[in-house]
């Protein structure tokens, strides 16, 4: 219990059911935690089952004023233990949601001795809550887990649709010509049409994905405010345009480096031990990486819901084994699609003494592990913006969502990336492993790395904009009125 503050203030805080989307929104409950604020963190309850499966224990243990709670997703129950279809668990939860978290908000403000409810923070793929909140009279932040650039690009989907530039698999636009036309956005620079969140080339007229993403950046407007995970130096055209008022956006907070900022609390023993890992992580890889020389590894992880072929999969593996590098690689039990994950018995041979398969790992420390030396990733944004606090130069191999958008920034704006054809080829994964550890353009990606970490640093000491704007947030949320 938060002994320095008078305990008043209670935030919900509800994220979107996916890797992604926790890991941001815990770390932001943990620090408003830390100003005082009573916490409510709500999982569904079929992420709760694999936190506790992930972790050993019989149920996930909060604090007496951080304390979890659970609410469907509206899918029928599974057991399956991986991440469920991103499309079915946006349209069910926006669908069956609403009141199972009415439920939640009522049960309480009818539960003695905690602080009535004063304030929700959401996920933006969970804006249903707005209506809710505003039920209760309660303020509501938007908490926007993507990159600025990607939230920009949803942001413009109207605009892709109102120029006839949302891709149908009918019309022969899907042509790269087509992809590379460039889309002339005021603090959206040199973005071809195929840098945009990968929904926007749909394959099936019915698909619903669009009228789900307009939804939801059109109640992007109706909030008291919204939150992203980034840094003002990082993304300032972009953040400066989104507040120019063209957008009608409500104000924005950019709380970057969110782990960094939860390093400068004086984080309980207890509160430490309140995780969001949906699968086991394997600490003995730190252990290996002990062993390796500086700058010498190249981690290779494609997050959290990143599928691939098998065909892809044995592409990716020799191109590694022929780079000659050292590698730690992360394979999900679910990585590649409709199979278990198979590499070739000859590929394990020849790379056994330079390699490390674990199933998940403690991804922020690995980044900032001295031994890794580049990072072959899908771009998705947490895992960008971990190698740019880790100063770690990427290869780019973007998979959906706004990682396109992602993968754009980082290789043409923020110079730290290379991007992999998406038809993945050994010799092309070879050549660019071997330029990102050994090359000039991977020395000079190192060094643009190293630079955008300093940034990140000072966006989060005293002064900085992070550092500013979480304050700023805690304080409307202190003084809010409900
Ligand atoms: C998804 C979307 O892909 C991404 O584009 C969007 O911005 C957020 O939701 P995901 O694909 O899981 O996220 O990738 P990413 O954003 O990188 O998030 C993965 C998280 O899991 C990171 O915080 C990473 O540190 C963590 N992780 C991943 C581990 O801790 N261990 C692992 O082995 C792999």
């Amino acid at each position: 219990m938060s002994s320095t503050i008078q305990v008043t203030r209670h935030v919900v805080c509800i994220p979107f059911p996916a890797q992604g989307h926790i890991n941001p929104m815990l770390k932001l409950a943990k620090l408003l935690h830390n100003k005082g604020i009573y916490i409510t963190f709500v999982n569904t309850e079929f992420n709760h089952k694999r936190l506790i499966k992930s972790r050993g224990v019989d149920s996930v243990k909060g604090l007496p004023d951080f304390q979890f709670h659970t609410i469907p997703d509206g899918l029928p129950p599974s057991d399956v233990d991986s991440t469920q279809d991103i499309d079915s668990l946006c349209f069910s939860t926006k669908k069956n949601c609403g009141a199972p978290f009415r439920n939640l908000l009522t049960k309480l403000d009818e539960t003695p001795d905690i602080p009535r409810v004063t304030c929700v923070v959401s996920d933006g793929h969970m804006s249903f809550t707005l209506a809710v909140a505003k039920e209760f009279g309660l303020p509501e932040y938007l908490f926007w887990t993507t990159s600025a650039c990607g939230f920009m690009g949803y942001l413009h989907y109207r605009h892709l649709l109102e120029k006839g530039l949302i891709l149908h698999k009918d019309e022969g636009c899907r042509t790269i010509g087509f992809l590379e036309t460039v889309v002339d956005i005021p603090g959206f620079d040199n973005i071809r049409l195929m840098d945009f969140p990968a929904f926007a080339r749909i394959t099936d007229p019915n698909d619903k994905m669009i009228e789900y993403i307009l939804g939801e950046t059109e109640n992007a407007t109706k909030a008291s405010g919204i939150i992203l995970n980034t840094f003002d130096e990082l993304e300032n055209e972009v953040v400066e345009a989104m507040r120019s008022g063209n957008l009608s956006l409500p104000p924005l907070f950019t709380l970057g480096a969110l782990h960094i900022l939860i390093d400068q609390i004086q984080q309980t023993d207890e509160l430490k031990s309140v995780g969001s890992n949906l699968w086991k992580e394997e600490p003995e890889c730190l252990r290996w990486l002990n062993t390796k020389e500086p700058n010498s590894v190249v981690y290779v992880n494609f997050g959290s819901i990143t599928v691939m072929t098998t065909q892809q999969l044995i592409e990716f593996a020799w191109g590694l084994a022929n780079s000659k590098q050292t590698f730690l690689w992360v394979i999900r039990p679910d990585l590649v699609q409709q199979d278990s994950a198979k590499l070739p018995i000859e590929f394990l041979e020849e790379t056994k003494e330079r390699s490390l398969f674990p199933n998940w790992c403690p991804q922020e420390e690995v980044l900032n592990h001295p031994a890794i030396g580049g990072f072959l990733t899908h771009c998705g944004w947490n895992s960008t913006l971990e190698s740019i606090y880790g100063g770690v130069p990427m290869i780019c191999w973007p998979f959906f969502a706004e990682q396109q958008t992602n993968c754009r920034y980082a290789c043409k704006h923020w110079g730290i990336g290379m991007e992999i054809d998406n038809n993945v080829k050994r010799d092309e994964v070879e050549e660019l492993v071997k330029e990102l550890m050994e090359g000039d353009k991977g020395k000079e990606m190192k060094s643009k790395a190293m630079v955008w970490k300093r940034k990140g640093m000072e966006a989060v000491a005293p002064g900085g904009s992070s550092y500013v704007n979480l304050n700023k947030i805690v304080d409307e949320i202190l003084h809010a009125s409900s």
